[in-house]
């Protein structure tokens, strides 16, 4: 991969500049004609919270003794330690800020953990898991003394199907990929180390992502009613638990860059949503290693005129809050970043993030068939296992005639070449050990006396475990969503052996339609990608010391095609390539109920081991909730949009009941009908609520969802607002956005 190099170079640069609003003035045709100018760019005054309140008052103090080349010198990149690195004003005593990847674990460096993918994280629809997995991570950076970790991703959000980067994000869903945003944010902020909520906005391709030799990047042309209730809605949560930084995106959007279209940095971003933080640039033709375009040339730019120095203080400003907010002017540790060709002490930041990542291995793994309870295996004494997913290849993320020394730069392998703990490019991460299938279905065979011979006469297997995966990587898009030869062999297996057990590693949908009606197929599981601890938590699945409550986050269709035209990135040779969202809301299951396309596996669909009963639906309106069908005006916004978005409205509460023989967790998902009419077309059902909810045999546990304004309102664009219709909402809850247990209605009238 080529492109390893510019992806590293990538990473270098940040700035607190965005939407400059610089040289462009709409008369540049084709180019920036179609996204409105929404200038000037909105001063952060940090008026979010008590926390940025005295963040910003000090940030302001600094900034004001500041000349220009200071503040300047903190908006650009300079070659550092580490992956990227910020100016310093050693004069002030602010030292460079550390950034590094990657959203799923330190990127190329030692003594650090591999966790799941965020894709993985979402399939546990579990909030706890979400945020422990964040303040792991956090820990970690922080434990390196770096400053900025470059995740959470909601950016792709994976409306494209094949899309290379859908599994760095979590869900093709608004809510679900929110609550990850909101939870992982939180998690790495509370453990000291700033968040980048990823990439604003509208990445949702890797297909002429950037501009080539051809022309221009893609253009991503959406309505502001999808821009808000899809791509949006997920960053507002990570604004929402105040995400320090914020990466704009490589492509453009209505024809401008997204990394200087000032509708989505100073409209959308600092303005509506009341982003506190920085932005930090990665359009790597703008900014360089050493300078970077708007180095030296913002500080001309302001002493001409062409850039105001209000507009360079807020940018400074904005850095200095986030690092006051989070506290890094006292006791942050330096980093411990080495290359790996010099000998030094190490420092280990793993603590005992193994365990943790293990569980969400276990509770993220989606058993989707399952006939005559094959799984859990009964202390099985002789198993089979195939298939080139099983194992682990001798260390490639060493390679260092090919990465210059070092650790891992990429542990995305391909498909055939090992297993898959998670997908390839800056997203990748750098695990200290990988416990392959193969490795912990041993060990536990071992430890009943049980066999797994190399050479496999099928006929006195108790099961034979296929394991196949589908890859991905950042810079290119999937070509299928299958391939021959992994069906080839699920097939020549189950045609040998009539227990066939097949785990797919997948960094996101995979099709299995060639052979999912094989009888001799008994059991099916998503497995993720599941980190370090792969085999480990698969064999807690496999074995039955979990039961599986994983979750799909995306519908597994029967044959591609039903996903209509966002199956594959839009392809052209156009010097200016468009890409019209034209399907709006309506991708995934939005679609699939729309057009009553029958799914394989719908969104949110999962097995277990037990069974669940669903009762006694309750839905209340909370005393004193404000119908209202906008937002008060008077009221200012916050990190995050206006604050009544966030207010409860109604309360969802049902019975959950283990009906079965054994302990496991459950995840009720509530589905939402809101009023659809002319003006407004809404999906039939969304997801507006999830509780995971652990029940044991024969007892019954309350599960509440509290519904916002924000999960009931729809983007109205005549208004510029979100809008809370009056009408009646219908409210399912049940185990899938199929498996519907439960109906009411919530009424809601003005107020
Ligand atoms: C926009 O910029 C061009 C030069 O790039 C200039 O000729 C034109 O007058 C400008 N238009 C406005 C409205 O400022
Ligand atoms: C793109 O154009 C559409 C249609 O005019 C508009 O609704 C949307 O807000 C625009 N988005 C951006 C980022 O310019
Ligand atoms: C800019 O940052 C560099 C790198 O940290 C530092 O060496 C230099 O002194 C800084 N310049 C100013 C004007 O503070
Ligand atoms: C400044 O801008 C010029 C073009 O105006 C560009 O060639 C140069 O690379 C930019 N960056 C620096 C550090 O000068
Ligand atoms: C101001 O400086 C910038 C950066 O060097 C340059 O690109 C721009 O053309 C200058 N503008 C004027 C009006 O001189
Ligand atoms: C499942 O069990 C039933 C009843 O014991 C049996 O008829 C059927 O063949 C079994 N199916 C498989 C795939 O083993
Ligand atoms: C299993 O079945 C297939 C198809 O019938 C056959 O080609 C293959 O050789 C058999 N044996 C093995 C070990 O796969
Ligand atoms: C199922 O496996 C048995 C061997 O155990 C084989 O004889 C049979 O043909 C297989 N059936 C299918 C549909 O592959």
């Amino acid at each position: 991969m080529n492109s390893l190099l510019s992806l590293a170079s990538s990473a270098l640069f940040l700035q607190g500049a965005s939407a400059l609003g610089y040289g462009f003035n709409g008369s540049d045709s084709q180019f920036y004609g179609q996204s409105p100018p929404v200038y000037p760019s909105s001063i952060g005054h940090g008026t979010s919270n008590a926390r940025w309140v005295s963040a910003y008052q000090r940030a302001t103090a600094l900034a004001d003794q500041m000349t220009i080349e200071q503040k300047v010198n903190m908006t650009r990149g300079y070659t550092g330690t580490c992956t990227g690195n910020s100016g310093a004003v050693p004069r002030f005593g602010v030292p460079p800020l550390c950034l590094s990847d990657a959203p799923d674990g330190i990127r190329g460096q030692e003594f650090v953990s591999a966790f799941p993918a965020g894709i993985h994280v979402a399939a546990t629809w579990d909030r706890t898991l979400m945020y422990q997995y964040g303040k792991a991570l956090g820990s970690e950076y922080r434990g390196k003394g770096i400053n900025v970790a470059l995740g959470p991703v909601a950016g792709p959000l994976g409306r494209v199907v094949r899309g290379g980067r859908n599994w760095e994000g979590l869900s093709n869903d608004p809510y679900l990929a929110g609550a990850g945003m909101g939870e992982i944010t939180r998690g790495i902020q509370d453990a000291g180390v700033m968040a980048t909520s990823k990439h604003f906005l509208l990445n949702e391709q890797e297909y002429r992502r950037r501009p080539s030799s051809i022309g221009e990047a893609f253009s991503s042309n959406v309505g502001d009613r999808a821009l808000h209730e899809l791509y949006v809605f997920p960053f507002m949560d990570a604004l929402r638990a105040d995400a320090a930084a914020v990466m704009c995106s490589y492509q453009r959007a209505n024809n401008s860059y997204s990394c200087q279209n000032s509708k989505l940095l100073n409209g959308l971003l600092k303005t509506e949503l009341g982003f506190e933080g920085f932005v930090r640039m990665l359009d790597w033709t703008l900014v360089m290693p050493d300078g970077g375009y708007w180095g030296q040339n913002l500080t001309d730019a302001v002493k001409n005129g062409s850039v105001s120095a209000e507009r360079v203080t807020d940018m400074a400003t904005r850095i200095l809050a986030s690092w006051y907010y989070m506290g890094h002017d006292n006791g942050f540790p330096a980093p411990s970043i080495y290359p790996g060709t010099t000998k030094h002490e190490p420092v280990d930041v793993q603590a005992d993030h193994a365990a943790l990542i293990r569980e969400i291995g276990a509770a993220s793994t989606v058993l989707v068939k399952n006939v005559n309870n094959t799984l859990p295996l009964q202390r099985p004494t002789f198993l089979c296992v195939y298939g080139y997913d099983a194992t682990v290849p001798s260390m490639p993320w060493q390679d260092a005639s090919r990465y210059g020394g070092g650790y891992a730069v990429n542990f995305g392998w391909q498909t055939f070449a090992g297993t898959l703990i998670t997908g390839g490019g800056s997203g990748s991460n750098a695990p200290p050990y990988v416990v392959s299938p193969f490795q912990a279905i041993q060990e536990r065979l071992r430890q009943d006396r049980g066999i797994n011979p190399t050479y496999t006469p099928y006929v006195n297997a108790d099961a034979c475990l296929v394991f196949i995966n589908a890859y991905a990587s950042e810079s290119f898009d999937r070509l299928s969503l299958t391939d021959e030869s992994s069906d080839r062999l699920v097939g020549n297996v189950a045609a040998n052996c009539s227990n066939t057990v097949v785990v797919i590693h997948s960094t996101g949908i995979r099709n299995v339609d060639a052979w999912i009606d094989n009888p001799n197929i008994t059991a099916v599981l998503y497995a993720g990608l599941p980190g370090q601890e792969s085999g480990n938590s698969l064999a807690d699945v496999l074995w039955g010391d979990v039961s599986p409550s994983g979750k799909l986050p995306y519908t597994v269709a029967k044959e591609e095609a039903d996903y209509g035209a966002v199956l594959s990135s839009s392809l052209s040779f156009d010097q200016f390539p468009q890409d019209d969202f034209t399907e709006g809301l309506f991708i995934d299951c939005r679609a699939f109920d729309r057009d009553e396309i029958e799914p394989r596996f719908e969104f949110g669909f999962g097995l277990t081991y037990t069974t669940f009963e669903y009762a006694k639906l309750n839905v209340q309106m909370d005393m004193g909730a404000n119908t209202d069908p906008l937002p008060d005006p008077e009221v200012a916004v916050i990190s995050g949009g206006h604050p009544a978005l966030w207010e409860t409205v109604a309360t969802v509460t049902c019975a959950l009941s283990n009906t079965g023989r054994v302990t496991a967790s459950e995840v009720a998902q509530l589905y939402l009908g809101i009023p659809s009419s002319a003006e407004f077309d809404t999906p039939a059902r969304q997801l507006r609520g999830f509780q995971r909810t652990p029940v044991r045999p024969g007892e019954t546990r309350t599960v509440s969802f509290a519904l916002t304004r924000r999960d009931l309102s729809v983007w109205d664009t005549t208004v510029a607002q979100w809008r809370l219709q009056a009408g009646t909402y219908k409210i399912h809850v049940g185990a899938s956005s199929q498996d519907l247990r439960l109906e009411g209605n919530l009424e809601i009238s003005s107020s």
